[in-house]
């Protein structure tokens, strides 16, 4: 199988060098019998550079460049902690990730152009690489109906259409460090690819594994 994953950074960067280790081993044993490529967000340094540049009056495709920044930083983090597992370098684009796969090895990229988050870039490697899944790691253990963190009423979906996600998706805010569980051009490409997608809570590693094969708790997205 061809799995893509989505790491939202704002777990994984977070970790300690064991933490990391842990999502290191269990990409690497993934790897053992699938195509596996990784697509780290930025995180914490994402969203404290962007507030800071906005403040300082920079431009939205600047606080976007600032927030590729970090997540191409992340990715690296992760390299380190693949070791030879993995191509030591952070691919810029769909291609140069593509041609640095290879049997057993994970490849990890960041963002690649403004105006988007690494979720739609995820998506997009997927078309690419013609992956038979996208799992999506983040903070959150699934898509909800609105924020958890803000409402109280918030219902998370078991499952839902990739139409229905588009909906959602695009009802929320585009700017650079934006907080949305997925970013609306992520949904688009979902829809448009038909591309089988889990949202899974990152922050268990078993996840990985559950979000690609089944038995997880988060959101399933399907064809419609
Ligand atoms: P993230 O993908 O980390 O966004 O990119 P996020 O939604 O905050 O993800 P989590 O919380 O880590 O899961 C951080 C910022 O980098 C810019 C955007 O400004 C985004 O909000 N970015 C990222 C781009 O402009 N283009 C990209 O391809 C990737």
């Amino acid at each position: 199988m061809i799995i893509v994953y989505s790491l939202g950074g704002s777990f994984l960067a977070g970790q300690s060098p064991e933490g990391l280790k842990q999502y290191a081993d269990e990409l690497k044993s993934l790897a053992k019998e699938h195509r596996i490529y990784v697509v780290v967000g930025g995180g914490r340094v994402a969203r404290d550079y962007i507030t800071k540049a906005r403040v300082l009056g920079a431009s939205e495709v600047f606080c976007d460049e600032l927030g590729i920044g970090a997540t191409r930083l992340n990715s690296a983090l992760l390299i380190a902690a693949l070791g030879t597992a993995a191509p030591q370098e952070v691919p810029d684009s769909y291609s140069k990730a593509a041609l640095l796969s290879c049997d057993g090895k994970v490849v990890v990229m960041g963002g690649v152009s403004p105006g988007q988050t690494t979720d739609a870039v995820s998506a997009m490697l997927s078309e690419y690489v013609r992956a038979d899944r996208l799992v999506i790691a983040t903070s959150v253990d699934g898509v909800y109906t609105s924020d958890p963190e803000v409402d109280p009423n918030a219902k998370k979906f078991e499952s839902m259409t990739s139409k229905e996600l588009v909906s959602l998706t695009m009802e929320t805010e585009m700017k650079a460090g934006s907080r949305s569980p997925i970013d609306p051009l992520a949904a688009k490409i979902i829809e448009r690819s038909s591309l089988p997608t889990s949202v899974v809570d990152g922050r268990e590693v078993a996840n990985l594994r559950k979000g690609a094969f089944g038995g997880h708790t988060g959101t399933e997205i399907r064809q419609g």
